[in-house]
């Protein structure tokens, strides 16, 4: 089996994780999660929704997510846009990528966008002629490309239409998308064939969402067709509103584990990842939904009780100034802080020495 040797992770979790919440998510929370990632090495954040505030609520504060994040150079920012209104808002926020989201089947489309897959095509021309004209990468999502909450099964022939429409847009990439979690591995590979058909190997993406715990298993055939992208969620968080029963994206975490044991590089540090993932979930009150995270993070604390322990400055509550990129509270850096929990004690009190008393 030849696997690639590299992968690219686009992390979902603050778009697609949180887009579900049925509390409501502060706008800090929101940026202190992208800074982290950014932190963390994630080149890809899909960091927030210019859609209907009536439609998503949870998204309603793209804008200022988007100006409050510190920026580093080098991760692209992408935003979902369904129309001109919010590709305006995006330009405006100073995004990189736009997604525009449409359906390999009519009642999704339907039901997610209030319109057909004709129509949505027709509403995202100009979006994307604009996007171009703005300098903006350009992103196409086929959603429930491997099963439909409505109509059930949903043919390849499907998603290769699809597919080529948004290609005739200018897509740079195109993800392939299993909205409800519902696939097995059988199904991947006749979808990628298809959509490969269309569009170039090399710029299409996997994004799986883990309803019947499928999703590492998913990746693995999509790999094996091929595919060198792939979308994640910290913690394992996620859902679509307009997609009943749909749980998270398959967890950011399993899907670094899994890369790190075949030998597939991300860029990405997987502890650093298992502390973010253990930090959004606290924040949300209930426990990460990610095997290999929790596994990495019990692990740790076990090994943690057995040395002589050096206390995180703030407690591990810290408050990221977004002029400075430190914390308010300690001037810890966000790497230190994702780190903390993976260092020795002698790298803790080495950093410990350089803070501001
Ligand atoms: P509509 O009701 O047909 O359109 O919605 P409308 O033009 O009548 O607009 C309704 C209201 O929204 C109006 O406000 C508009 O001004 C406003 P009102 O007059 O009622 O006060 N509006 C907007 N506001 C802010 N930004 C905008 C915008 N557009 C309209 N861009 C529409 C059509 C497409 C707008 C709506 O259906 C919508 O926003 N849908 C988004 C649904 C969504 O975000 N779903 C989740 C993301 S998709 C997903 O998760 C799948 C994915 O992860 C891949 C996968 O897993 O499959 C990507
Ligand atoms: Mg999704």
């Amino acid at each position: 089996m030849t696997l690639p040797k590299h992968v690219r992770i686009v992390e979902v979790g603050p778009r697609d994780g949180l887009q579900n919440e049925s509390e409501p998510v502060s706008t800090a929370i929101k940026i202190e999660l992208i800074d982290r990632l950014a932190a963390a090495g994630f080149v890809e954040i899909e960091a927030a929704s210019f859609v209907s505030p009536r439609w998503v609520p949870q998204m309603a504060d793209g804008s200022a997510v988007m100006a409050g994040i510190s920026r580093i150079a080098g991760v692209r920012y992408s935003v979902l846009v369904p129309n001109l209104r919010g590709l305006e808002g995006a330009i405006a926020a100073g995004v990189d990528e736009v997604v525009v989201f449409g359906a390999a089947s009519e009642s999704f489309s339907q039901r997610n966008i209030n319109c057909s897959i004709a129509e949505s095509m027709e509403r995202f021309r100009p979006v994307a002629v604009a996007a171009k004209a703005a300098g903006l990468s350009l992103r196409g999502s086929v959603s429930c490309a491997l099963g439909c909450p409505f109509e059930g099964a949903v043919a390849p022939s499907a998603v290769a239409d699809v597919v080529a429409r948004l290609a005739d847009l200018g897509c740079d990439y195109i993800d392939i998308a299993d909205t409800i979690g519902v696939a097995t591995p059988n199904q991947v590979f006749p979808a990628f064939e298809a959509a490969i058909r269309q569009f170039p190997l090399e710029r299409l993406s996997g994004h799986f969402h883990d309803t019947h715990g499928q999703a590492i298993a998913n990746v693995m055939a999509a790999l094996q067709c091929g595919v060198t992208i792939f979308h994640s969620s910290i913690a394992g968080l996620g859902g679509c509103p307009y997609a009943p029963g749909a749980t998270g994206n398959v967890a950011t975490e399993d899907l670094l584990y899994l890369f790190q044991g075949l030998g597939i590089s991300t860029g990405v540090d997987l502890d650093a990842a298992v502390a973010i993932g253990q930090w959004i979930s606290e924040r949300l009150g209930r426990r990460a939904t990610t095997r290999a995270g929790n596994a990495l993070a019990s692990k740790r604390a076990r090994l943690a009780a057995t040395r002589t322990g050096v206390p995180s400055p703030c407690n591990s509550v810290c408050t990221i100034d977004p002029q400075t990129g430190l914390c308010a509270g300690c001037g810890r850096t966000l790497d230190q802080i994702a780190r903390w929990s993976v260092m020795s004690d002698d790298e803790k009190r080495a950093v410990c020495a350089t803070l501001p008393t």
